[in-house]
């Protein structure tokens, strides 16, 4: 940031938003009278904002960072700014090459005070000021010797009212107001602070001083470019909640109607996509990528399009797919799942898809997001900002996009008459009312939740797209209770994991009363034979026939088959929230995660 008033205050401002990204330690940097200070302190950014209160920082130049630790733990030490006496830098991103270049600066005398990669950026920014004093030939000459993925922003001592910034792989945007400028890893970072916003691009390499900003790209040629307008999520809070968590599980009634209105015609009956430039959804084949619940939505959306509208889906990790090699469905699309838009495994997924030839759709719910931008088309999700690490609201809203998409796609398909369509959209406009009946569904959710926190390993299992569904709900409840927990298809049970089953054992199920619940019914009796206590997630019908095996039932609503997998989402989100906070576990910022992933 650079202003003519003290920037410290407004850089910790701009870090809180970020703290999505991380929030192991953070740091900020400034130029005091043409001397790099730091605040550095590990943990939360609420500890270096009282460390800041102690000791404050003056300076018109400002950095700062809040870091997901890669190389090296959450110390003081390891957090951004990086510094050697004339440089300070904050890096999200891996510089790949870091071993190779420390050792080849420390043999020259550099001395290092950090675990981490980012570290060697300062460092080498200093060595090339030595070779060439003028800060952006020096800057592009380190930049041009790093591997990996990074976003910079680089601060000199001698050069006041100077940002250097490079992209590549980790997203990165300008914005300038009067005589004011800011860097920030994304829009969010920036908002309130200016109307509009550069995006930089891979390979890009800029200059930012005061209301002013030069960029060349990664041919060293001068490019502009566009400035576009600062899209404002709005204002964050908890609305009177406990957590963020529980108020955007409460949201998803009104956050799925938004999402699917947006999909449905002005009748009311027919499903309208937006312009996919291309994509063409009426393929016999399509491919859909995601990571952790954005993939979990994609693995429920597979079951959709396959039964519904007849096309041969596969899913899987974008970490894996990115470099498994698999041949791309001749003529057919992909579909990448993001709530963020900058997760950088499923950016990686897609940029290689899209190399190979193949068309894209992105369900995102971040717009202009990087995956937003990079896809051929893109499905906007509208769950509004999500703040609770663990995704809730986005979940739903990625599977509303999937069901929709799926109805636009068999009607393409020539799958689905007129009359069949009007009963899925008429499911699809229903089912938020039956969402908002199933969170309150079960006056029993504390006493569950209470014993489950007893517990040191749950297992979650269900069906056709009730499996997806427990892999989701596995994950939702490890990630915020730190209890072991792991989901299968019900019929794989006996396959191995019945060997865990004994009397401390407790196993979720989810199954409402449809066509496989007797399949289901016999695992759970091969459970209870075994001492294994039950917690069943189904509908009245369900609870009823298994009520001599379920130590706990839920019972939800009868739903229409289709949105089913949508409104049982609801009790697992509850049960993993419940179980946390009788745990006293920090539910919406759970150790060790970070909201957006930027690195591979
Ligand atoms: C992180 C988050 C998860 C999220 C995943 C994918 O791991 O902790 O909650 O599902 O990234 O994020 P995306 O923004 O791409 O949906």
């Amino acid at each position: 940031m650079i202003s003519a008033e003290p920037v410290s205050a407004r850089l910790i401002e701009g870090l809180k938003r970020l703290e999505y990204r991380g929030y192991d330690s953070a740091g900020i940097a400034t130029l005091e009278a043409g001397r790099i200070q730091r605040r550095r302190a590990p943990g939360k950014i609420a500890a270096l904002e009282k460390l800041h209160k102690r000791k404050p920082l003056a300076g018109q130049t400002g950095i700062g960072h809040t870091r997901w630790a890669t190389h090296g733990g959450p110390t003081k030490a390891n957090a951004h700014p990086h510094a050697t006496k004339n440089v300070a830098i904050v890096h999200n991103g891996i510089i790949e090459n870091h071993r190779a270049l420390r050792e080849e600066l420390a043999a020259c005398g550099a001395h290092f005070e950090s675990e981490t990669d980012s570290e060697v950026i300062a460092h080498l920014i200093t060595a090339e000021l030595e070779a060439d004093p003028v800060p952006a030939r020096a800057f592009a000459a380190a930049i041009a010797r790093l591997e990996g993925a990074f976003a910079i922003v680089a601060m000199i001592a001698e050069a006041p009212g100077l940002l250097l910034v490079a992209r590549q792989g980790s997203p990165l945007a300008i914005a300038l107001k009067g005589d004011e400028a800011f860097v920030g890893s994304d829009a969010i970072a920036l908002e309130g602070l200016a109307d509009q916003i550069i995006y930089l691009e891979d390979g890009d390499v800029g200059l930012v001083e005061p209301g002013h900003a030069q960029i060349l790209d990664r041919d060293g040629a001068l490019v502009s470019r566009s400035e576009q307008p600062l899209f404002c999520q709005g204002s964050v809070s908890k609305a009177g909640h406990a957590h963020y968590m529980l108020k955007e599980i409460l949201e998803q009634p009104a956050t799925t109607e938004r999402t699917i209105a947006q999909y449905i015609d002005d009748k009311g009956n027919k499903i309208q996509m937006p312009d996919l430039d291309g994509v063409d959804i009426g393929a016999d084949r399509a491919i859909i990528i995601g990571c952790g619940t954005a993939h979990y939505a994609g693995r429920i959306g597979e079951y959709w399009l396959e039964g519904i509208a007849g096309i041969a889906v596969e899913t899987d990790i974008a970490s894996e797919f990115h470099y498994r090699k698999a041949p791309n469905p001749t003529g057919g699309f992909g579909i990448f799942v993001s709530q963020s838009g900058e997760t950088a495994d499923t950016l990686a997924a897609l940029k290689h898809a899209q190399g190979q030839g193949l068309k894209s759709l992105a369900i995102v719910n971040v717009p202009e997001s990087t995956i937003w931008r990079t896809a051929d088309a893109r499905l906007p999700t509208q769950a509004g900002p999500e703040i609770g690490v663990a995704s809730t609201k986005a979940f739903t809203a990625q599977l509303c996009a999937l069901a929709c998409l799926t109805v636009a796609a068999a009607r393409k398909r020539k799958r689905l008459s007129s009359q069949e369509e009007t009963r899925l959209v008429t499911a699809l406009k229903e089912m938020p009312a039956r969402l908002s009946e199933a969170i309150s569904a079960s006056s029993d959710l504390d006493a569950i939740a209470e014993d489950l926190a007893t517990t040191r390993s749950v297992l979650f299992l269900g069906r056709g797209p009730y499996y997806p569904l427990a892999l989701e709900a596995a994950l939702k409840f490890k990630e915020i209770t730190y209890i072991h927990a792991e989901a299968y298809a019900a019929g794989e049970l006996k396959h191995g994991p019945i060997a865990l089953i004994d009397k401390d054992m407790r196993i979720v199920v989810i199954a409402p009363h449809d066509q496989l619940f007797e399949k289901t019914l016999s695992n759970m009796q091969e459970v209870a034979a075994r001492g294994g206590r039950i917690i069943l997630i189904s509908d009245a019908a369900g609870c009823a026939a298994a009520k001599d095996v379920a130590h706990h039932s839920i019972a939800l609503p009868a739903c229409d088959p289709f949105t089913a997998p949508i409104v049982y989402a609801a009790p697992a989100q509850m049960l993993a929230y419940l179980t946390a906070c009788s745990l006293g576990v920090d539910v919406d910022q759970p150790r060790n995660l970070a909201k957006s992933v930027t690195v591979e």
